[in-house]
């Protein structure tokens, strides 16, 4: 598939896509947080669940796996991209090496993962892989975000862009601006506005093609800490003001992270974002948590429990799809539970 044509199918209408590339310690803390241990063999079988969950293809049009995963397999034995690709599911991976301390830059972050990519990426293309995603983290704060981090970041994410066109997948780029501060809306909107503005630049210096790349961004959004929520129409309102003033409407697609919030908030903003008229460019989601969240808890780490845990991955994601068209409404989650 050529790469425009797999970027257009990533975002394709009614779909999303499914991130389930936690790093070790980020499954871990998923894992402890239903009290079960993060062997290779619970992470296989969760991994499992949520890839052969039936009928999961009509509304998931990609997933996102981690450098273990990807070498996994089902129970009965069939490698995890060829089980993705037999539901009509493409496959993806996390290339980055996750973001570290940025060094005479206290509280803020560089992802590392630019030794040796090129092999890397086409070892992953081997194994099936046909996108990849790199997430650089800004976090919000007292000074902070720098330009320094703001600049770094965006050459990792343009560097990475590059050589995954040139091996022949579609590059995820993702500058995620956190929401755990105590910050307004107003401050998101500044910093998410001044990073897309400076990783476009460095996407362009790098001569990287906008219709074969995905951005994968935060909405716009008060942070966690912070005393005002906003409304579910401000929040829709105030991202895709930003996009439109950021984000070229050459790019293949947006989709968003869902970045700690809760799932039925996060599909009731994509949801009222495509209630807003037309927008210049495919708006969908691509969520970890707050897809994988109700399945998660209701699995709790026992077999007996993977059809209930299914149902609850198939319902938010066919919520989410129906957002990605503006035809979600609340009632669904009552029919439902
Ligand atoms: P969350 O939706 O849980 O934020 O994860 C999405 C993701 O892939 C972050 O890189």
């Amino acid at each position: 598939m050529e790469l425009e044509t797999t970027a257009q199918a990533l975002v394709a209408p009614g779909k999303g896509i499914l991130a389930i590339d936690e790093s070790f310690p980020s499954i871990k803390k998923r894992f402890d947080s239903i009290g079960i241990e993060s062997t290779e063999e619970m992470r296989r079988a969760y991994r499992d669940l949520l890839i052969t969950t039936p009928g999961i293809g009509e509304h998931i049009s990609g997933m996102i796996l981690f450098d273990e995963t990807i070498r996994q397999a089902t129970a009965a034995g069939v490698a995890f991209p060829r089980a993705l690709e037999a539901a009509g599911i493409i496959p993806g991976i996390k290339v980055d090496q996750g973001a570290k301390d940025m060094a005479l830059h206290p509280g803020e972050k560089i992802t590392e993962g630019l030794d040796g990519p090129r092999e890397r990426l086409l070892e992953y293309r081997g194994l099936g892989a046909r996108f990849a995603k790199w997430r650089a983290v800004i976090t919000i704060g007292d000074g902070i975000p720098s330009p320094g981090c703001i600049e770094a970041n965006a050459q990792g994410l343009a560097r990475y862009a590059a050589l995954c066109q040139e091996g022949g997948l579609v590059p995820i780029v993702e500058p995620e601006v956190l929401m755990d501060a105590d910050n307004t809306l107003a401050r998101c909107y500044e910093v998410t506005e001044a990073t897309l503005r400076r990783v476009f630049a460095a996407l362009y210096e790098q001569r990287v093609v906008l219709e074969r790349l995905i951005l994968k961004t935060n909405m716009v959004i008060a942070g966690k800490q912070c005393r005002v929520q906003n409304s579910v129409t401000e929040v829709a309102e105030e991202t895709v003001r930003c996009l439109r003033n950021s984000v070229p409407a050459a790019v293949a697609g947006i989709v968003f992270l869902s970045g700690g919030q809760k799932a039925q908030p996060a599909t009731a903003h994509l949801n009222a974002m495509h209630q807003m008229g037309s927008l210049p460019w495919p708006l969908s989601f691509s969520y970890g948590r707050a897809l994988q969240d109700p399945a998660l808890k209701i699995w709790a780490g026992k077999s007996g429990n993977v059809s209930a845990a299914q149902k609850a991955l198939y319902h938010r994601a066919k919520c989410n799809g129906l957002a990605s068209l503006g035809q979600y409404t609340p009632e669904m989650e009552e029919l439902a539970a």
